[in-house]
């Protein structure tokens, strides 16, 4: 993240603060909803962009292959999770991302497309985005993305999908009994 010191940007910051005190909400979704939703941009007049994707995070192994030229490397997702204070899984990634793009090792780059294979098939990784951009997404619609946009929608509510799958179950339920009626 850059930024600068600019009205609209502590007026931004301001409202996140209070958000976050208000809502206890994850920092991060109170940021993005405000972005996304084209809030921050209209109440406050900020103006935003994201990095261009050579500025990568091994999360991103999930959307595309690896940029090139690759500037950064931010190493925010383990296939295996691995305790918070235990920085050597991470380190170990950085390296083998270091041997596999910047001394054209064969090993690291085989051990890397394997990474990359797995973080796409990752259950912790399909439940993360399917929560945080996908069809499990609470709150605003992000209508700065694109109409098809898989994060666009947002709306989920977990009461609401209980009570859709409560009802199913019970006309399943009712379905057998009118069929076992029939027999
Ligand atoms: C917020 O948006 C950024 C940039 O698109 C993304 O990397 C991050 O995972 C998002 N976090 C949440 C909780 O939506």
């Amino acid at each position: 993240m850059a930024m600068r010191k600019t009205p609209a940007c502590l007026l931004f910051w301001e409202f996140v603060h209070a958000e976050i005190s208000r809502t206890q909400a994850l920092d991060q979704r109170v940021v993005n909803n405000s972005l996304y939703s084209g809030h921050a941009a209209e109440a406050f007049g900020l103006r935003w962009r994201r990095w261009p994707s050579s500025i990568w995070a091994s999360s991103m192994a999930f959307s595309g292959p690896l940029p090139k030229p690759l500037m950064v490397h931010h190493a925010n997702f383990l296939v295996e999770k691995a305790p918070s204070a235990d920085p050597s899984p991470k380190v170990a990634q950085l390296l083998q991302l270091r041997e596999a793009v910047l001394r054209d090792n064969k090993d690291a780059q085989t051990a890397w497309e394997e990474f990359m294979q797995a973080a796409r098939k990752s259950p912790a990784m399909l439940d993360y985005r399917s929560r945080h951009f996908g069809d499990r997404r609470p709150g605003p619609e992000w209508s700065t993305l694109p109409e098809d946009h898989i994060a666009r929608p947002g709306g989920y509510s977990e009461r609401a999908a209980k009570k859709a799958a409560a009802a199913a179950a019970k006309q399943e339920g009712s379905d057998a009994t009118d069929i076992a009626r029939t027999a």
